[in-house]
């Protein structure tokens, strides 16, 4: 059986990684959509350097979760025939287990040059900005993917998308596209389709099932019915 699964920020939201969507959405008074732009890095650097950095910072803080143990669990029995998607940019499910992860948005722990265009592991702070330990110019950015640049890999994520026997989105409000399309496309092409989630997302109609509570305990659920199935 082919599996995509496709995590939001809902997911590690109980590892104490705050969503962008719930309580006010706001950081620091900005709307995440004025901070995580091309436009509001260049007319402000330093502030969405400092945006990253803190949150780059707190991930020594957070521990990954029963739900991101559980794809891990789930990647040990499916193998290549999962395909892990991930809109989040910590590394939780990595410490969770899972070791193949796809970042469609990019990661915290990677910078990008502006300069060679290289990626480079990053632990630290971007603030002071580095040189680039490829080409040496400081012109290093967080490796995410802001509003109006194009995800990674999406080649690959469609190819997977129109050939999964199951879609599963955990964690998502489905406000933000591509991701938010993933669910039709996967259903177009004959997908049975399931949605875990805190509350109903935005896309909640397009799903054939949706069960609605924490990740850290629908997903552990989910992945022991598939575990369960796949010894039958
Ligand atoms: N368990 C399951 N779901 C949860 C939990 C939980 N414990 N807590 C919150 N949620 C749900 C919320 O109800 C919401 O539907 O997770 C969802 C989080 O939604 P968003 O904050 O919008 O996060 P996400 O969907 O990942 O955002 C998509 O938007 O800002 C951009 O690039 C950023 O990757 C991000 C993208």
């Amino acid at each position: 059986m082919n599996v995509v699964v496709l995590t939001g920020a809902g997911i590690s939201a109980e590892s104490g990684v705050p969503t962008f969507r719930d309580a006010d959405g706001l950081w620091e008074g900005h709307r995440v959509e004025d901070v995580a732009t091309p436009e509001a890095y260049d007319v402000r650097p330093s502030m969405v350097q400092k945006f990253y950095d803190d949150r780059r910072a707190a991930l020594a803080g957070v521990e990954p979760n029963p739900a991101h143990t559980a794809l891990a669990r789930l990647e040990e029995i499916l193998g290549d025939n999962l395909l892990l998607v991930t809109q989040n940019i910590d590394d939780l499910h990595e410490r969770g287990g899972s070791r193949h992860v796809l970042h469609m948005h990019g990661q915290l722990l990677s910078a990008l040059c502006r300069g060679c265009n290289g990626r480079s592991p990053w632990e630290q702070g971007l603030s002071d900005f580095p040189p680039c330990p490829r080409c040496g110019v400081p012109e290093l950015r967080p490796d995410v993917v802001w509003f109006g640049e194009v995800p990674y890999e999406m080649d690959r994520i469609q190819q997977a998308l129109m050939r999964t026997d199951l879609f599963v989105s955990i964690g998502t409000s489905g406000a933000v596209y591509p991701a938010a399309g993933f669910v039709q496309m996967a259903k177009a092409c004959g997908a049975r389709t399931l949605e875990l989630n805190l509350v109903p997302s935005e896309g909640t109609a397009f799903f054939d099932e949706a069960r609605h509570g924490p990740a850290g305990e629908l997903v552990p659920v989910w992945v022991d019915e598939m575990m369960t199935r796949s010894a039958l």
